[in-house]
């Protein structure tokens, strides 16, 4: 068997992908170049050659400044039609999208002219590539909680648009007790619930406790540490929590694709699925970090579709649409 070609050719869902981290340096040129907005590097090979990141705020730091040349409605759409079309190619059937409001607002652009052009790319790409999407709303956690809030509150009039809200962006000192009030109040709205316990953050193990017993997550991005607590692994077991894991983006952190504990968790039946985070910064979409994955840890095919199983069965989906994948 050929691990490359069953990977590349199986039906798959993504469920972490951050859209901003999907702007490719030559859509990133393109738009500077319409949006008069001047870049630092004279190239998209010389901005790649840039990319040095070692642990979340250097990543950070990039990945700002990339999004500064989104300012249109069909900025926003080519941004999220471009990654549809790439998820498509990959044989990605289904996609949940984070986006970052906070980061766009900030800078001056409305809140309509960033979701209306995601909604509509995911419109046609579901029209013509017959891919199937969903987005989430992801606050900054380093920004207040009040600020979280007046986005909750853009949000309202677009609620038919969204089907969960999460937590992203700098960990340090920004626990998710933080945010209890608006996680309660999406909740109340019937949305779902996820947020970031990116890998060896400062007080990972508390904030993974917080998402679980405070703020009541329906998943957890990341959350690759709750294997060092056997009280938290059997929580996630019970409540079966989907994990977000993103093999690659975790290289940059910890120097390895956590292969280790990926299997570890399915040796726990833990609800592990495989993700991309951001990839056009880690240069690899969905099938690459399978591949990688696949190659360091010795995953067999069944490991392989467990895991793709899994991203279906954690999916923000009716069980009925649902089954219609497995
Ligand atoms: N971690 C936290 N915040 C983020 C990331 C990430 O990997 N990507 C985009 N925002
Ligand atoms: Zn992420």
């Amino acid at each position: 068997l050929d691990m490359q070609q069953f990977i590349s050719e199986m039906p798959k869902a993504e469920l972490h992908v951050h859209l901003e981290g999907t702007l490719e340096p030559e859509l990133s040129f393109a738009l500077a170049t319409k949006n008069n907005i001047p870049l630092e590097y004279k190239t998209p090979e010389q901005l790649v050659a840039a990319y040095d990141f070692h642990d979340l705020p250097s990543f950070l730091k990039i990945y700002y400044a990339g999004m500064n040349v989104l300012i249109n409605e069909s900025d926003f759409y080519q941004l999220t039609w471009d990654y549809l079309v790439k998820a498509a190619s990959e044989n990605i059937v289904y996609a949940e999208l984070f986006f970052d409001p906070q980061a766009h607002t900030s800078r001056g652009v409305s809140f309509e002219t960033i979701i209306t052009g995601i909604h509509k790319a995911q419109l046609d790409a579901e029209q013509k590539l017959g891919i199937n999407s969903q987005l989430i709303m992801c606050f900054l956690r380093e920004l207040s909680a009040e600020s979280a809030m007046e986005h909750l509150k853009l949000a309202m009039p677009y609620l038919p648009w969204l089907v969960g809200v999460g937590l992203d962006s700098n960990e340090r000192d920004n626990p998710p007790t933080k945010f209890a009030e608006v996680f309660a109040k999406a909740r109340a709205l019937d949305l779902k619930l996820t947020m970031h316990c990116d890998v060896n953050q400062l007080n990972t193990l508390n904030h993974i406790e917080q998402c679980l017993d405070e703020i009541q997550v329906d998943r957890i991005d990341h959350g690759v540490n709750a294997l060092q607590d056997p009280v938290l692994l059997e929580k996630i077991k019970q409540k079966k929590l989907g994990l977000t894991v993103c093999p690659i983006s975790n290289r940059f952190v910890v120097q390895s694709l956590t292969s280790a504990e990926i299997r570890q968790m399915l040796e726990h039946n833990i609800l592990v699925t495989i993700n991309s985070d951001d990839p056009a910064y880690f240069r690899a979409y969905l099938n690459e970090n399978f591949i990688e994955l696949q190659k360091e840890g010795q995953f067999s095919a069944q490991d392989i579709v467990t895991m793709v199983e899994n991203s279906f069965k954690v999916a923000w989906l009716k069980d009925s649409e649902i089954n219609q994948y497995l």
